[in-house]
């Protein structure tokens, strides 16, 4: 990979990398990534996805039909999960606002941000249409969330230090590609799961973009970029964790299989770990070597309360079937 000859600051010792300075050496980086980009993401049209047929009026001003419980043809596990990633899509004027805050509106890196916006943008619309064309699920009910949600903002974790919001975007794109792929399978709906997929595809090139900017971040300041991974994975929290009632909607995704600690282990960390060969990168200073342990010993227990939450989640399923066979 490319990157810009080692600039090292002076500022804050020998061996310490500004965000600035690192937002100067990638952009060469981001360029070409942008590109890759650009000739791989294929237009879709959120539109088609959208079954307008089905769609009647509400009650209120048009005086049609009010929203009831038995209108809605996708799962309850579907209907929760739905709600969430729409309502995480939703605040996308916070994260534009924090990325375009970190990584500036100019050049490759304002390309980037703006582009990044607009196919986000289309995540919230279709799913939105999707629901209320089909009556999936209460719109006031939606629409007093959504309110509740954005009017809190959203401040990201590591907005002090460019590696980490790096870092963390890396797996924040592909644990909400999980999660919007997950849903689709569980929703009961083939055509909720296509649109789902369709946007699950536009996160995993997001995630690419990310984790592929990350790599060459590794390159250029080894031990930073290992200290923001290792930060970044312990500390690590979904964008919703704001949603109203989040807590509870967390753990019937979780249960139901849409996303638990067992997935964002194996299909979220591990992935984008394995990738950047983080466990077997030498080279590194003690500051890098540091976090790299505290890495390893972080998964090796993040795998054990996987395993138990496996465990537990094989007993309540177990007894919710015996409830029903009853
Ligand atoms: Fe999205
Ligand atoms: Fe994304």
């Amino acid at each position: 990979m490319t990157t810009a000859p080692a600039q090292r600051s002076t500022s804050l010792g020998s061996s310490t990398w500004t965000d600035a300075r690192l937002i100067l050496a990638l952009e060469e980086v981001v360029e070409k990534e942008l590109n890759r980009h650009l000739a791989v993401a294929k237009e879709w049209m959120p539109h088609e996805f959208v079954p307008w047929s089905q769609g009647r009026d509400f009650d209120g001003v048009l005086g049609g039909e009010a929203w009831s419980l038995e209108q809605s043809q996708v799962t309850a596990l579907g209907r929760v999960s739905l709600v969430v990633n729409l309502l995480t899509e939703d605040n996308l004027p916070s994260y534009h606002h924090e990325i375009a805050t970190m990584f500036g509106r100019e050049g490759a890196w304002g390309t980037w941000v703006h582009r990044w916006t607009a196919e986000e943008g289309r995540h919230g619309i279709a799913i939105r249409d999707f629901l209320l064309a089909t009556r999936a699920v209460d719109p006031v009910e939606l629409e007093r969330a959504r309110m509740s949600h954005m009017s809190e903002g959203f401040e990201s974790d590591n907005a002090h230090s460019m590696l980490h919001s790096v870092a963390y975007v890396a797996f924040q794109e592909l644990a909400t590609r999980i999660s919007h792929r997950n849903t689709g399978k569980y929703a009961g709906d083939p055509l909720c799961d296509q649109l789902l997929a369709k946007i699950a595809n536009d996160e995993n090139l997001h995630m690419v973009f990310y984790r592929n900017l990350l790599k060459a971040a590794l390159e250029i300041a080894p031990d930073q970029a290992m200290r923001a991974i290792a930060d970044v994975v312990t500390d690590f929290r979904m964008p919703g964790h704001g949603i109203p009632g989040f807590e509870r909607a967390a753990a019937q995704i979780a249960i139901g299989g849409v996303y638990n600690l067992r997935i964002h282990h194996d299909d979220v960390l591990q992935p984008v770990l394995r990738h950047l060969r983080v466990m077997e990168i030498d080279g590194l200073g003690a500051e890098g070597l540091m976090a790299q342990d505290e890495l390893g010993v972080f998964l090796d227990g993040l795998d054990e309360q996987a395993r138990k939450f496996e465990e537990r989640q094989a007993a309540l399923l177990a007894r919710r079937a015996a409830r029903r066979a009853s």
